[in-house]
């Protein structure tokens, strides 16, 4: 169980899918039949290659994009064909945070009216309000009030990204989805950004979702994470669950390339190294089968459901996992 208990999740997504149609009638399926929920104060981890659906994911449930089937839930309610008309009021409390905090600002805006945007969109507090919320904003996201007053051309993206967690707190948003916020930055200032989002968390009680292609960040800010392939959630655990007994072969070796002091990286890397399928045309059975070295038959023909992997939070989606052949290192040390 994760420290955030049984509390009521704050976003509950079933069966969410998107596809997109890519000319001459065929589909691109970029999110297939995703199940999660993210409680109050939890921080969810979406990991994945490029193209496995993250951005497509997180904004489908924030609906700016429609869902192609499945259900979001937020707070609550059903948001997954409500107009945007009705969504407007809710925005305050579900928030994004982009990659790229360049593009993500207005460059002739100054940094005091960037962070109060949302709040004047959605408070509608006086301007004397809004300038001290501002400046309080900017404390906490440890930036000197100084830079109130300047534009962004003059900040460094770890500054800029800073402002962009402002704006996003700026509402105490429910639930704040995060498209890869550190992937720009130079690694000496991602831990400082980690630190700060986990500090906000922890106070506000706020539920993220963290996308990100990267383990190394995923595992420092996540309670859960769950693996994505191809649009499809392979499996799913608790941060320690997943690092200390990652069960299906995708997360095995993507774990292992992560980790290149181990001699069985070099292995596990190679086998990473096969084509993606296209999402236009998945693979039938697993949708792995293709790159898998522990495959057998019976995955081009079966779509495996979610098996439990040791404890109660812990499943993945692998036929071989009950007998134990899907483990891709032993196989080799055997
Ligand atoms: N508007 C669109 N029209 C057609 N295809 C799209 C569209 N948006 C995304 N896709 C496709 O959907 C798939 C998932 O894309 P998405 O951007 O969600 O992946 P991602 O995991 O966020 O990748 P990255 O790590 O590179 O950001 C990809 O094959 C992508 O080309
Ligand atoms: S179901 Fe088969 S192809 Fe898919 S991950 Fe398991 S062993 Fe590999
Ligand atoms: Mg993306």
């Amino acid at each position: 169980m994760s420290r955030t208990g049984t509390a009521k999740p704050v976003l509950s997504v079933r069966g969410l899918t998107k596809q997109f149609a890519v000319g001459g009638g065929r589909m691109l399926t970029a999110v297939s039949n995703v199940d999660l929920d993210i409680r109050p104060g939890e921080t969810l981890g979406m990991v994945g290659e490029s193209g496995s659906g993250k951005s497509t994911f997180g904004r489908a449930v924030l609906r700016l994009t429609d869902p192609t089937a499945g259900s979001v839930v937020f707070d609550g309610q059903d948001i997954t064909h409500i107009s945007q008309r009705r969504l407007r009021p809710m925005r305050r409390d579900m928030q994004m945070v982009f990659q790229d905090p360049w593009s993500a600002l207005n460059p002739r805006l100054r940094i005091g009216e960037l962070i109060t945007e949302p709040i004047k969109l959605h408070l509608g507090l006086s301007r004397s309000e809004r300038a001290d919320r501002a400046e309080a904003l900017a404390r906490r996201v440890r930036l000197s009030p100084d830079f109130l007053r300047r534009t962004p051309s003059g900040l460094s993206g770890g500054q800029l990204q800073r402002v962009c967690i402002a704006r996003a707190i700026a509402t105490s948003p429910k639930l704040l989805v995060l498209d890869e916020p550190t992937s720009s930055l130079d690694l000496s200032v991602r831990a400082g950004i980690l630190d700060l989002l986990a500090e906000i968390r922890d106070e506000t009680r706020m539920a993220m979702l963290f996308i990100s292609h990267d383990l190394a960040t995923i595992r420092l800010i996540s309670d859960r994470i769950v693996v994505l392939y191809l649009g499809s959630v392979v499996e799913e655990a608790s941060a320690e669950g997943l690092f200390q007994t990652p069960a299906h072969p995708y997360s095995q070796a993507l774990l292992s390339a992560h980790m290149p002091a181990d001699p069985e990286v070099k292995l596990a890397r190679h086998l990473l190294e096969g084509e993606v399928p296209s999402p236009i045309n998945l693979p039938p059975g697993c949708s792995f089968h293709t790159r898998c070295p522990v495959a057998i038959g019976a995955c081009r023909t079966t779509v495996p459901q979610p098996v439990a992997v040791g404890s109660t939070d812990h499943t993945a989606r692998c036929i071989r996992i009950q007998d134990g052949g899907n483990l891709i290192s032993r196989r080799e040390t055997a």
